[in-house]
Formats: C-alpha cells, sequence, structure tokens
C-alpha cells in the first residue's frame, strides 16, 4: 500500500467517524483548544485535551473553561479524564463540561507519582477488574468510551493482552496503546509485539503510540503492529507539520502557524499575560531541531506578551 494509503484511513469509534488514522495524542500543557484546531487543520484525524480530573470537576475545584472547550475543528471530539472511583468518574461525564463532547477517553497510563500514589493513571493497569468497573459504569452515560493505556508497569509483566480484552469487554469502543512500560516513562523503542497482542486480542480498532517522530516511524509503528492507526504526541509537539507529511499533503509556511494559533490563543484566555507565558514552552518545543534556536529561545523566555511571539515566529528560519 501506498504512503498515503496507508495513512487515509477512517476509523469508526463507536457510530462516529475519524478523518483518517493519524491521531493527536493528550498532552498535558500543550494541546488546548487552539493547538488542537491548528493540529486538525494541518491534517490529524482526531485531538482529544489534555487529561482532566474526575474528582477536580466534580469538587468544583478543575479549572474547566479553558481546559475543556471544543475547538470549532474538532468533530468528532474527545476529551480525556483521569480518577478510580468509578462512581464520581461517571458523575464528572455527566456534567455539561464533560458530556458536550462526543467520546470521553479514560487514562490508564499516566506515570507520574502525582497519580499513580493515589492508584490512577497507569496505576490502573494493576487493578483490572477495577478499571473494568470503570469503564462499564462510564459507558452508562451514553458516551461513547475509549481506552488510552501502556502495556503494563514494569519490564516483562506485561498486561497489554489481557487488559485490552477486559477493556473491549467492558464497553471501550477503541484502545490506544503507549507501547512502553511505567518504568520507562517516556524513553526507549516501543514494545511492537505487545501493541500487536492487543491488535489480535480485540476486535475494536487498537490505536498504537510511542516513539513516531517520522512518518518512516509510523509506517514501522502501523506494520509491525498490525495496528489500525498511529497516534502522535512529542513528533508532534516539536513539529506539528508531521500530520502535513503523513497526508501527503504541502507544509504550510511555519510562522503563519504559530500566529494563527496565537490569534486564537488570544481570543481564548481572558489572561493574555498568562497566556504568553503559557506558551513559552510550547514556542521552545517547535524550536527544537532548529537551527540558530538558542538565541531565540532566550528571547522566547523573556517575551511577556502574544505581539512578542509573534514577531518573534517570523524571526526564525523554520525549514
Ligand atoms: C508533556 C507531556 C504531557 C503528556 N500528557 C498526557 C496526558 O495528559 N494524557 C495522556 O494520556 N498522556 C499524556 N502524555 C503521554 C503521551 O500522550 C504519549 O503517550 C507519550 O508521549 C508517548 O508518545 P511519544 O513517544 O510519541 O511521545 C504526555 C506526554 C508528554 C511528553
Amino acid at each position: 500500500m501506498t504512503r498515503t494509503g496507508l495513512f487515509q484511513k477512517k476509523i469508526n469509534i463507536g457510530g462516529f467517524q475519524t478523518a483518517n488514522n493519524v491521531f493527536m495524542a493528550p498532552l498535558a500543557g500543550y494541546t488546548d483548544a487552539p493547538f488542537r484546531n491548528m493540529v486538525r487543520r494541518l491534517g490529524a484525524g482526531l485531538t482529544v485535551t489534555e487529561m482532566v480530573s474526575c474528582k477536580g470537576l466534580v469538587y468544583g475545584s478543575e479549572k474547566t473553561e479553558e481546559l475543556l472547550s471544543i475547538g470549532k475543528q474538532e468533530s468528532p471530539s474527545s476529551a480525556q479524564i483521569f480518577g478510580r472511583e468509578p462512581d464520581i468518574m461517571r458523575r464528572a461525564v455527566e456534567l455539561p463540561a464533560l458530556s458536550k463532547f462526543d467520546i470521553i477517553d479514560v487514562n490508564m497510563g499516566c506515570p507520574v507519582p502525582k497519580l499513580v500514589k493515589n492508584g490512577e493513571g497507569s496505576a490502573l493497569l494493576k487493578e483490572p477488574l477495577l478499571a473494568e468497573r470503570i469503564v462499564k459504569e462510564l459507558t452508562k452515560t451514553g458516551k461513547t468510551i475509549t481506552v488510552k493505556m501502556r502495556i503494563g508497569l514494569t519490564e516483562n509483566a506485561y498486561v497489554t493482552q489481557e487488559f485490552a480484552k477486559r477493556m473491549e469487554g467492558a464497553g471501550a469502543a477503541m484502545i490506544t496503546v503507549h507501547g512502553r512500560v511505567r518504568e520507562a516513562y517516556y524513553s526507549g523503542e516501543p514494545n511492537y509485539k505487545e501493541i500487536a497482542s492487543a491488535v489480535n486480542a480485540v476486535t475494536v480498532p487498537v490505536i498504537a503510540n510511542g516513539g513516531i517522530f517520522s512518518v518512516e516511524e509510523g509506517e514501522k509503528m502501523l506494520t509491525e503492529t498490525g495496528a489500525a492507526g498511529i497516534m502522535l504526541a512529542r513528533g508532534a509537539m516539536f513539529n506539528p507539520r508531521l500530520f502535513c507529511d503523513f497526508t501527503a499533503t504541502p507544509r504550510p509556511d511555519f510562522a503563519s502557524i504559530i500566529q494563527a494559533q496565537l490569534d486564537e490563543i488570544a481570543a481564548v484566555y481572558p489572561d493574555h499575560r498568562f497566556a504568553a507565558i503559557n506558551f513559552r514552552k510550547q514556542f521552545v518545543a517547535y524550536l527544537h531541531g532548529v537551527r540558530g534556536g538558542k538565541r531565540i529561545k532566550d528571547a522566547v523566555f523573556a517575551a511577556e506578551d502574544l505581539q512578542t511571539l509573534k514577531a518573534l515566529a517570523s524571526e526564525v528560519c523554520w525549514d
């Protein structure tokens, strides 16, 4: 199959159809609505919010406005949640902030101690019965439920196949498998064999994630695992135009892409100074691998307003 053919498959997720099978991963601190709109325009088949706390939503401490706004380009829309109490999670999904989304994705892969010590995120991999109850409870809301998991907590204690089967049995309409264990965090090669074991165990679409920074790595991921699609994370965080390469469309000028993103940020965030400071790390991520990036990086970290960042975007030689 041609390269374009491989990445033009629409995926059916509980009745919703995606534009193609190259998805954008949830990235805490990065994938807000302006970012998600931008990557959709560049060709992402599906986008999802960063993870939000169900407890935070139910008890009112989570700032939902900016975290849970749906981008204009997002259809179907998907929000990611984390938690461990099935009842609280169902209540969260029934709140207007979440019920407006088409798809709810459950985080069962986050490795950070803040979540894991509460038995959330990847800690659920060692509690398959609870994870199953969570998905079953969430399906009662009538929403399409998906799961994002890792292959286990430690090397050679993989849970992939068994866990994926349980999630499908509980009602998950799609399963994303990040092909690393919790203890590896984000380093090392993804384990293709483990991802393939999930593909072979379930009939719902499996999306493969981990270590895709180029079209070649995406092709390798698809062919080695047999997954229905792939999910880009840091690859697109550094270089959102990677989506153009996957969909074989010409790369637009990056300075104008960033400037359009900044215009959207100005429209979404009422506090522009906060928004500018918040955007700095994203700008720096875009400088990854850019020649002469160091000088711009210092200027980016000194910037406190969106206009300065817009001007800096045109100073960089992006190609
Ligand atoms: C800064 C950062 C934030 C992340 N936030 C989330 C998140 O909110 N939810 C989630 O499921 N995964 C999150 N992840 C994990 C990614 O979605 C992805 O699974 C992981 O980075 C592996 O893909 P990669 O090797 O292509 O980067 C995050 C990763 C990074 C680097």
